[in-house]
């Protein structure tokens, strides 16, 4: 039996009674993912897991990916975890120390967007870096008939190098990242495929609307991301070692924060989920 507990007006809930090294049962399995579609993020605290841990969990709820678009920042021996971390790798500053700085729903910026992912704390910053999440469905749901009809027909086109940070990454590495991943445009509104619910798919590293001039679509995108971040529409996660923060990347985005001191240890591993082919090159 698995209970949960509402943290926000807008999304997140926290599941109390599991522990994620233990096989978990089909029907329990059943469960997270009926509070995970209710809520679009779960949170399961307290957990004390290796890496292996985290990929044979998230192995039931879906198909990890290697990371092969982002494969510089793959943790060592295990291509289905990323290490976002604060912790110079060889002597040089993490190439993932900024990871996330600016709205975004994971892998947006690949033809393979991610369905979901699974951010376990091995380190929290010692105060502050946060994470906020904000709802996508209820952001598309209270547009004007008229905007959503507007918004039905577009295609966002998402660019990698609209990571916030990402230039202050080591040059050769950006260089390969871009190449790996060109400009690629996807509907502005996506579709859950086991919920059917809509969700606006916009964020702050779409430079324009697939056919519109960036002039045209900026008014647009930057109302869109305002109206999908305010303040009533987001969770705002406080991280404590060992926690599991997963989010549906279809219905979400987020938002890790920087009021933090960089040099000491913030210490993630993610698990991503992958996502239906989408888009075209543009
Ligand atoms: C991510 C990300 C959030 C964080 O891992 O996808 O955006 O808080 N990171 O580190
Ligand atoms: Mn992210």
């Amino acid at each position: 039996m698995v209970n949960c507990e509402r943290l926000s007006y807008a999304l997140g809930a926290a599941i109390t009674d599991i522990d994620i090294r233990g096989l978990i049962n089909g029907d329990d399995v059943k469960s997270v993912q009926e509070i995970w579609h209710e809520n679009h993020v779960v949170i399961i605290r307290g957990q004390s897991a290796k890496p292996q841990d985290i990929i044979n969990f998230a192995e039931n709820f879906g198909v990890l990916d290697n990371h092969e678009a982002t494969p510089f920042y793959r943790m060592e021996g295990y291509p289905q975890l990323l290490e976002i971390t604060t912790k110079p790798f060889n002597g040089r500053p993490s190439e993932t120390r900024n990871v996330g700085r600016n709205w975004h729903s994971d892998y947006s910026y690949t033809d393979r967007p991610a369905a979901a992912s699974m951010l376990f704390c091995v380190n929290p910053a010692p105060l502050g870096g946060d994470t906020m999440f904000c709802n996508m469905v209820k952001a598309y749901e209270t547009l004007s008939d008229h905007m959503q009809k507007i918004v039905n027909d577009l295609y966002s086109v998402y660019d990698i190098s609209l990571t916030e940070g990402f230039y202050e990454r080591d040059p050769s590495e950006v260089a390969t990242t871009k190449q790996l991943n060109p400009p690629i445009a996807h509907p502005a509104v996506r579709v859950h495929p086991s919920s059917g619910k809509r969700a606006l798919y916009v964020s702050e590293r779409v430079s324009h609307f697939h056919g519109m001039s960036q002039e045209e679509s900026r008014p647009i995108i930057d109302f869109l991301c305002l109206h999908a971040t305010k303040h009533e529409n987001i969770y705002r996660h406080v991280w404590k070692a060992g926690d599991l923060v997963c989010w549906d990347n279809r219905t979400t985005m987020h938002v890790a924060l920087k009021d933090f001191d960089q040099t000491k240890a913030r210490h993630m591993l993610r698990a991503t989920l992958i996502g239906e082919k989408s888009g075209f090159l543009v």
